[in-house]
């Protein structure tokens, strides 16, 4: 059958059947593929989307965790159209670039010099090149689970088994210049006194997918400090914590800060592109007017559309609210409503599990011990959740018009709005009813 040029199918089950014959596995991510069929989004507009067949869904994957503002937010859409109708791209240097980077410097504290890239993972490839030109040494220390992109050289350790290449066409050579640690304070200052190579370490600063597996506490000054003193460059993923944890990221939140960091999703207010910020020290090796070692500049960077003219424009509406910090405030403020009234629900039909998070993040955890948290269990209880149980509550809080991020987690926005939590509660709890009966959760 040939489909080219026309899209007919109504529902999203037969979009997919058409998706298989024209795009890889049907899918643009692997990570939307959802058996037996994705859905097929139409429309979002604040905390809501729209399934093509109509079916209404209180969204709390905001496109992975950019949307900090809600969907089709009205000065993030106004912006992007005003900059359509004067151009989508010149491939020149423009004033809103340099606006979004003196708005990325005033929030983001060790933000001395910033460069564009064009997405998370770009931004983490450019951010470990410069950390090994920085410190003149090959490997990078990183820690298991955490996710930073797809590319090489974020690869190893991001699923377990941590020290098992995670696909097929990775260069063994990457593997060998990585070190995967567990966050623990001892380990890495073993690894990166055992091993001189060791010149760069990189961390998601929420603890592993946002979150989900909480850093000890103490964790990132400990790192700082051990980063001085084996002269290593540190690098702060704040993809998804930057203007989340704070209008200034966890950095800002906490005090503790990083060589460079490492930015996407709400920086361009959702739109493709990212972006690596760091001293001008360091960031000096990206100066083509600057040579280091005989390399003029010291780090090679290109990039068609870095800094685009209608990504720049999204990225500086949104950062100009963000400075308000009315958004994270009304973004903590619904996921705190929904991780008590989640807890709360869980307590009432004794339920054996945790609710637990920071600022606009929740993440769900069931099993033996947990007694409301998460803290004291180990990483590999955390992700021991049986695939049975996660499906079950993805699926129910799916059937009941409320979409999850990935995993049993999600983030809330500023838009999300005390009814739309008090209808994810009631989802949640007859999800957890169904749940107790089929015996896929436990009581306390
Ligand atoms: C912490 C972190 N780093 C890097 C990335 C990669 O970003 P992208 O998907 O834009 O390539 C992600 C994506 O979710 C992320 O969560």
């Amino acid at each position: 059958m040939s489909n080219r040029g026309s899209v007919g199918p109504v529902s999203s089950q037969d979009l997919f059947e058409q998706a298989r014959t024209s795009l890889a596995g049907g899918v643009s991510h692997q990570g939307r593929y959802a058996p037996p069929h994705p859905k097929y989004v139409s429309r979002a507009k604040g905390s809501r989307k729209w399934e093509i067949d109509g079916t209404e869904y209180i969204d709390y994957a905001m496109g992975s965790a950019s949307l900090l503002l809600g969907h089709a937010h009205p000065e993030i859409v106004e912006a992007i159209t005003r900059q359509a109708a004067d151009g989508t791209f010149f491939a020149d240097c423009h004033p809103l670039e340099v606006e979004w980077a003196l708005l990325i410097q005033e929030l983001i504290p060790s933000a001395e010099r910033v460069r564009f890239v064009g997405s998370g993972t770009e931004a983490t490839l450019l951010a470990i090149r410069i950390g090994r030109a920085n410190s003149g040494r090959p490997k990078v220390l990183r820690f298991e689970g955490h996710y930073h992109g797809w590319h090489d050289y974020a690869a190893l350790g991001m699923n377990a088994p941590y020290d098992t290449m995670p696909t097929l066409g990775m260069l063994p050579a990457a593997a060998e210049a990585t070190v995967v640690v567990p966050p623990d304070a001892e380990r890495v200052e073993h690894a990166l006194a055992a091993d001189r190579d060791i010149g760069t370490i990189i961390c998601e600063v929420s603890g592993a997918n946002y979150g989900c597996v909480p850093l000890p506490s103490g964790f990132l000054a400990t790192l700082r400090n051990l980063a001085d003193q084996f002269d290593a460059t540190l690098i702060f993923d704040e993809v998804i914590t930057g203007f989340r944890w704070s209008p200034g990221g966890l950095q800002a939140r906490d005090g503790i800060f990083p060589d460079i960091t490492t930015m996407a999703k709400i920086v361009t207010g959702g739109m493709p592109g990212g972006a690596v910020a760091g001293r001008e020290s360091i960031m000096r090796l990206l100066d083509p007017a600057v040579e280091t070692q005989g390399f003029k500049p010291g780090v090679v960077h290109k990039g068609t559309f870095n800094g685009n003219p209608l990504v720049a424009a999204a990225g500086v509406a949104a950062l100009r609210e963000v400075k308000t910090g009315k958004p994270n405030a009304a973004a903590d403020k619904a996921a705190l409503r929904l991780r008590d009234g989640m807890g709360k629900i869980m307590q009432e039909h004794q339920v054996d599990g945790a609710v637990y998070g920071e600022s606009s993040t929740f993440h769900l955890y069931f099993g033996k011990g947990a007694h409301g948290k998460v803290e004291g269990l180990s990483a590999a209880e955390i992700r021991g959740v049986s695939s049975e149980t996660v499906n079950a509550m993805r699926s129910g809080l799916r059937r009941r018009g409320v979409d999850l991020m990935s995993h049993m987690s999600g983030v809330t926005s500023a838009a999300h709005t005390d009814d739309d939590i008090d209808q994810t509660l009631d989802a949640f709890e007859a999800t957890l009813r169904d749940m107790l009966e089929a015996g896929l959760v436990g009581r306390a």
